[in-house]
C-alpha cells in the first residue's frame, strides 16, 4: 500500500485534533530526538490529542492509510523506545495534553489518571489525599504515567512496593486500529479470564497506546531512616541486605549500591556536594527504612543493623541522616548518577538483573571482563541492589573522547556484560526495557519459542505492524 503524501497526512490529522495540536516541520524537532541525544529521528507530524476519542480517530485514520505511529510520554527512555526512526514516515503521538488527575479515591486507595500526568503530579495528588503512590524514579518531573506503564518502570522503591506492573489495577488503551480497550477497573480481585491490561504494561507502546490508568495507593510513610554506608564488598552488601530484612522486615524500602567511581563522578558533577562519609571507599550502599506509624524507632533499628554489620566486618563506616535535609542530600547523590553520566558522555549503559545470590560474583566477573578490554575504564556500577538489579555502566577513561571509547568498546563491553548476566540466570534489561538499543540482542537471549510467541501477540493486536514499529521485537528470520 502506498502511504499518503505528507501534506495529506497533516491535513487529515489536523482535521481531527485541530491546528495547534498537529505539528509538522521544525515544530516536530523536540519530539524526534531522545533525551540522551543518541537517536535522531524524523516525523511526518506530531499529534497531541486532547482525549481518548481524538486519539482513537487518529489511530483509525493512520491504520486505514498504513501510516506508522510512535507513542511518546515524557520522552525519557534510555533505550530509544519513544522516538521515530529517521525515515520521516511516522506520526508521533504525544500524550502530554491528556494530563488530568481524574480521581483520588481514599476509601478504595486508588488513583485514576490520564496517561500524560507526570509521575511527580501523580505522587503529589496522592500525597494531598494522605496517600503514597510509591513509584520513585529520578525523572519523575518529566516522565509520564503512560510511559511508566508501557515500560514497566521500576526505580528505587521496588524492593518494598514492586514495579509498575504491581502498582496498576486498570488500564484504558487505544489499539492500533483505533478501537478502545476499556479496562479502567479499580478492582483488586478480577479473575475473569486473561489479564489483558498487563499486555500493555511493559510492551513499550507496541501493542496499544495507554490513555488512562487506575493505580494503587499505599499508606503515606510517617517515619523513616536513611543511611549512607561503606561496605567491605558487593558480597558484604548482599549479606547486609539479608541482615536488614531480618532486623527491619518490611520497613526495608530501598537498598541501593554505589561504586567509588559512581560517587566520584556524581560529586564532580554536582560541584558543592560532599560525600556523607569521611574516607574513600570502593563500595557503598544507601539504605532507607520507612514505616506507616509515628514510631521514632527506625533510627534505632538502623543503628542496630549497622552495629551488627560492623561487628560482622560487613560495614566499614556509616552516616545516618540526622534530618530530612540530610536524607535528601544522600538521595540526591544517588539519583544524579544517571545525569552525571549523560553529561560526561561515553558510558555504556547495561541494566542487568541476576538472582541476589549471584550478584557479587557477576559484578566481579563483569568488571574483570571490561577491564581486560580497557583497563582505564571507570566502573560506574550502581543501582537497585535490593532487586538484584545493577546499572553496570562502564565509563570512558577521563582522557578518552566519548566517540573513541564507544567506537572501540561499546559492542564488546555490552555483549560481554549481558552474556555474563545471562549466564548467571539474569536478564539483559532489568527495568529500562528494550526499545531499539537492545532489540537485536534479544535473539541471543530469548528462546525461539519466546520470540515466536511475542510476534504472535504483536500480530494479533497490530497485524499491519504500524505501532511503534521496529521497537522491542527483533525482525523474524
Ligand atoms: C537510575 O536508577 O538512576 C535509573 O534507572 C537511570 C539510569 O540508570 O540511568
Ligand atoms: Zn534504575
Amino acid at each position: 500500500m502506498t502511504t499518503p503524501a505528507s501534506p495529506t497526512i497533516v491535513v487529515a490529522l489536523t482535521a481531527i485534533v485541530g491546528e495547534r495540536a498537529c505539528l509538522s516541520g521544525a515544530d516536530t524537532d523536540a519530539f524526534t530526538t531522545d533525551y540522551r541525544r543518541l537517536y535522531l529521528g524524523k516525523a511526518v507530524a506530531v499529534v497531541l490529542p486532547a482525549s481518548t476519542d481524538e486519539l482513537s480517530r487518529v489511530m483509525a485514520w493512520c491504520y486505514t492509510h498504513g501510516v506508522p505511529v510512535v507513542p511518546q510520554g515524557g520522552n525519557t527512555s534510555l533505550m530509544g523506545g519513544s522516538v521515530p526512526d529517521d525515515s520521516g514516515t511516522a506520526v508521533v503521538v504525544s500524550l502530554k495534553r491528556m494530563n488530568q488527575v481524574v480521581e483520588v479515591d481514599a476509601v478504595n486507595d486508588t488513583l485514576t489518571v490520564q496517561a500524560g500526568v507526570t509521575l511527580s503530579a501523580a505522587r503529589s495528588a496522592a500525597e494531598a489525599a494522605g496517600r503514597l503512590f510509591p513509584l520513585r524514579i529520578g525523572s519523575e518531573g518529566s516522565c509520564q504515567i503512560g510511559g511508566n506503564l508501557s515500560t514497566n518502570a521500576g526505580g528505587t522503591a521496588v524492593l518494598r512496593y514492586g514495579n509498575m506492573r504491581d502498582l496498576v489495577l486498570g488500564v484504558e488503551a487505544v489499539l492500533p486500529d483505533g478501537r478502545v480497550y476499556s479496562g479502567l477497573r479499580a478492582l483488586r480481585k478480577d479473575n475473569t479470564g486473561y489479564d489483558l491490561k498487563q499486555l500493555f504494561v511493559g510492551s513499550e507502546g507496541t501493542l496499544g497506546i495507554i490513555t488512562a490508568a487506575v493505580l494503587k495507593l499505599m499508606p503515606l510513610p510517617r517515619s523513616s531512616s536513611v543511611a549512607f554506608v561503606a561496605v567491605a564488598s558487593p558480597a558484604a552488601a548482599v549479606a547486609l541486605l539479608g541482615e536488614a530484612k531480618r532486623t527491619a522486615g518490611q520497613a526495608v524500602t530501598a537498598f541501593e549500591l554505589v561504586s567509588r567511581p559512581a560517587l566520584d563522578l556524581v560529586l564532580a558533577y554536582l560541584g558543592g556536594e560532599k560525600s556523607p562519609l569521611a574516607g574513600s571507599h570502593d563500595w557503598m550502599v544507601l539504605i532507607e527504612l520507612t514505616a506507616g506509624t509515628d514510631a521514632d524507632s527506625l533510627d534505632q533499628t538502623m543503628v542496630q543493623l549497622l552495629e551488627a554489620g560492623l561487628e560482622a566486618g560487613l560495614v566499614l563506616d556509616a552516616a545516618v541522616a540526622a534530618s530530612g535535609t540530610d536524607a535528601l542530600a544522600f538521595w540526591r547523590i544517588r539519583e544524579e548518577i544517571s545525569d552525571a553520566q549523560t553529561r560526561t558522555g561515553g558510558s555504556i549503559k547495561c541494566d542487568v538483573s541476576v538472582p541476589l545470590s549471584r550478584i557479587a560474583g557477576f559484578i566481579e566477573e563483569a568488571t574483570a571482563a571490561v577491564l581486560a578490554l580497557e583497563p582505564r575504564t571507570r566502573m560506574v556500577v550502581y543501582g537497585h541492589m535490593g532487586d538484584g538489579n545493577v546499572h553496570f555502566n562502564p565509563l570512558r577513561p577521563a582522557d578518552t573522547s566519548a566517540a573513541d571509547y564507544m567506537a572501540a568498546c561499546y559492542t564488546q563491553v555490552s555483549h560481554a556484560v549481558d552474556a555474563l548476566a545471562h549466564a548467571a540466570g539474569g536478564s539483559i534489561s532489568a527495568e529500562h526495557g528494550i526499545g531499539v538499543a537492545k532489540r537485536d540482542d534479544l535473539t541471543l537471549y530469548k528462546s525461539p519459542v519466546e520470540l515466536e510467541l511475542m510476534w504472535q501477540v504483536k500480530k494479533a493486536l497490530d497485524p499491519k505492524n504500524l505501532l511503534n514499529p521496529a521497537k522491542v521485537l527483533p525482525a523474524p528470520h
